[in-house]
């Protein structure tokens, strides 16, 4: 006798499932992200749980049943496919993983469909028996998209488009041409006719999602799907969508400026640390050979308020540079106003450098951006920040061509950064004379080729990082003025 029918809601936000509707999800505190599960989900008994299960890969019928040791697991080598970009490839973990299945999420218009056609078009090729990549748009047309492959390059044979939304079709064209890579632009636009609801519903995104997880599973197919984000940056549609994915990774960059920045947010197969770096140009996507040298601002001559640091993405440093401006503020309570630097590390910096240093930032506001749209999550960038800022309050540049690396402890100390090595190598390779470094490991510094100049606290930096024509902080009321060796002597 079949089983009377039940409700089934699930959170749209975090994906809690219940038998009944709610208001405010109990799980994950949110209102009114309640979603009707499709009928064939609600119908679901032990009968269907099993069928979904044999779905999600065929070798398991030859897997016996129940737990086994891990070690008797066979690992099947699979070797991961490079995309022909190195970039991506890196994002990616090193090329592209048989059968798992990846987000691609990213603003309108910043080059996700381009990114992903320059895939498809590099891992298809025209011999016979090259690697298939079917690429199905439910955004554009075939012709829009022959077109924008043309401008690309040649077109190989093997890759094959569809334009349709229907996802019973998209799956039913990929069981029939099994590609190595299936390209879905996008998620949002994909639907099951038979569940309510048009294309981009939480419903149609989460089950369409679903389903292409199976089919990746089952057919270890590679499967890329175009997510778009709302306006405050997640994927649209259910989170689930991120939890269902082997890989989300995020194009970002500014719309007006070249530079694209891809990132892991989630890699089942790789660091989340890694960033690729492309620039868009008349023939799509191109690699950044030289990142560090992309984002500085190419002027040899130090400004006041400019610092250069090194960030440590992933296994590679990044040169970048900040910008900050000190400025008397006229109003009740200072600004402090920071783009691609965390607003809480710059309040430390600035209480640092107002108790340690003797800098009077009390009343002042204070401006902090990083070039090239980049975030700077890492505390081996914090000298650079102060300095910047230090810079800018005493109007002095800092000495040209010098890197500054540490990480500021609230007692004004400089600590350890991990890969100094590394940050210093690639400072010296495009250029730079000298690196300001934590004492404790200006060791590690030597054969880089530039100058190491090991620092114990902030203010020491700053005493000599400005070389001498500095004289900083002898406004300081409180605390000792911070000035330079031969101001002290005199
Ligand atoms: P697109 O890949 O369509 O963005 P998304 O899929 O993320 O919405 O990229 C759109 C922009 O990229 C568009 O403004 C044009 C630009 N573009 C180039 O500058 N060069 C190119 O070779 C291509 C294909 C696109
Ligand atoms: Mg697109």
């Amino acid at each position: 006798m079949p089983k009377p029918s039940r409700e089934h809601f699930f959170c749209s936000a975090c994906g809690h499932e219940s038998a009944r509707w709610f208001g405010r999800c109990p799980a994950c505190g949110a209102w009114n992200t309640a979603a009707e599960a499709p009928a064939a989900t609600a119908a679901k008994g032990a009968k269907g749980a099993r069928a979904a299960r044999a779905r999600w890969t065929p070798a398991s019928a030859e897997a016996p049943a129940g737990p086994r040791p891990l070690a008797n697991v066979e690992v099947s080598a699979a070797p991961r496919r490079p995309t022909g970009l190195g970039e991506l490839d890196r994002v990616l973990g090193g090329g592209i993983m048989p059968g798992s299945l990846v987000l691609v999420g990213g603003d309108p218009g910043i080059g996700k469909s381009t990114l992903l056609l320059q895939l498809a078009r590099s891992v298809a090729g025209a011999e016979t028996g090259a690697p298939k990549v079917l690429y199905v748009s439910g955004e554009e047309s075939e012709e829009q998209i022959r077109l924008r492959a043309s401008r690309l390059g040649p077109v190989p044979e093997s890759l094959l488009v569809l334009c349709d939304t229907d996802l019973e079709a998209v799956l039913e064209a990929a069981s029939a041409v099994q590609p190595d890579v299936l390209v879905v632009d996008s998620i949002q636009t994909m639907a099951r006719a038979d569940l309510e609801g048009g294309p981009g519903t939480v419903t149609q995104v989460r089950e369409c999602a679903l389903a292409l997880l199976h089919f990746a599973k089952g057919s270890r197919t590679a499967v890329f799907l175009v997510g778009h984000v709302t306006k405050d940056g997640a994927v649209a549609g259910p989170r689930v969508l991120e939890h269902m994915v082997d890989a989300v990774l995020y194009l970002e960059g500014e719309r007006y400026q070249h530079y694209r920045v891809l990132r892991a947010a989630k890699n089942r197969f790789g660091s989340t640390h890694e960033l690729g770096v492309f620039e868009m140009s008349e023939g799509g996507l191109a690699e950044v050979a030289n990142p560090s040298a992309a984002f500085l601002s190419g002027s040899n001559r130090a400004e006041p308020g400019t610092a250069v640091v090194a960030s440590l993405e992933g296994t590679r440093p990044l040169l970048v540079e900040v910008q900050a401006l000190v400025s008397t503020s006229f109003y009740g309570t200072p600004q402090r106003v920071t783009s691609g630097v965390d607003g809480r590390r710059l309040a430390v910096l600035l209480a640092v450098l107002e108790r340690r240093v003797g800098l009077r930032l009390g009343r002042h506001d204070v401006f902090v951006t990083v070039t090239g749209g980049l975030t700077l999550d890492e505390p081996g960038t914090d000298l650079g920040v102060a300095l910047a800022i230090a810079s800018s309050f005493r109007s002095r540049p800092l000495l040209p061509r010098t890197l500054a690396v540490g990480e500021v402890s609230l007692s004004g100390e400089l600590r350890r950064v991990p890969r100094l090595d590394a940050r210093l190598r690639e400072a010296a390779q495009v250029g730079f004379a000298r690196a300001g470094v934590p004492a404790a490991q200006a060791a590690e510094g030597e054969g880089a080729g530039l100058e190491v100049v090991p620092l114990g606290t902030l203010r020491q930096a700053i005493e000599t990082l400005f070389g001498e024509r500095v004289t900083i902080g002898t406004e300081a009321a409180e605390g000792a003025p911070v000035v330079g060796p031969a101001e002290r002597r005199a």
